[in-house]
């Protein structure tokens, strides 16, 4: 089973521990997906697995590869001297 928690992390179960928490799913999820973009209020996300799967992700996983290349981009720009966040 997988659960995308992008609207449960920080509102369901206890102390917002999200879905898992909340239906009494522990050590029933294989896979769990969530965002930190909302109750979090900060950029970025999680996947929580299975070993052999997060070292997939890790090696293979598009989205993760790019934003490692984004911020080896940005560290070029600030070693420059160039504003971190251009507007
Ligand atoms: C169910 C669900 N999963 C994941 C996301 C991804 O959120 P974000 O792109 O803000 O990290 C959203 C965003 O609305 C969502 O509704």
């Amino acid at each position: 089973m997988m659960i995308d928690d992008a609207h449960a992390s920080g509102v369901l179960g206890a102390g917002g521990a999200g879905t898992v928490d909340h239906f009494g799913l522990h050590g029933r999820v294989d896979i769990q997906v969530g965002t930190l973009s909302k109750a979090i209020g900060v950029l970025g996300g999680f996947i929580a697995g299975p070993p052999h799967l997060i070292e997939w992700l890790q090696n293979r996983g598009r989205p993760y590869l790019f934003s490692t290349s984004r911020a080896a981009r940005r560290r070029r720009r600030v070693r420059r001297g160039a504003p971190d966040h251009p507007r």
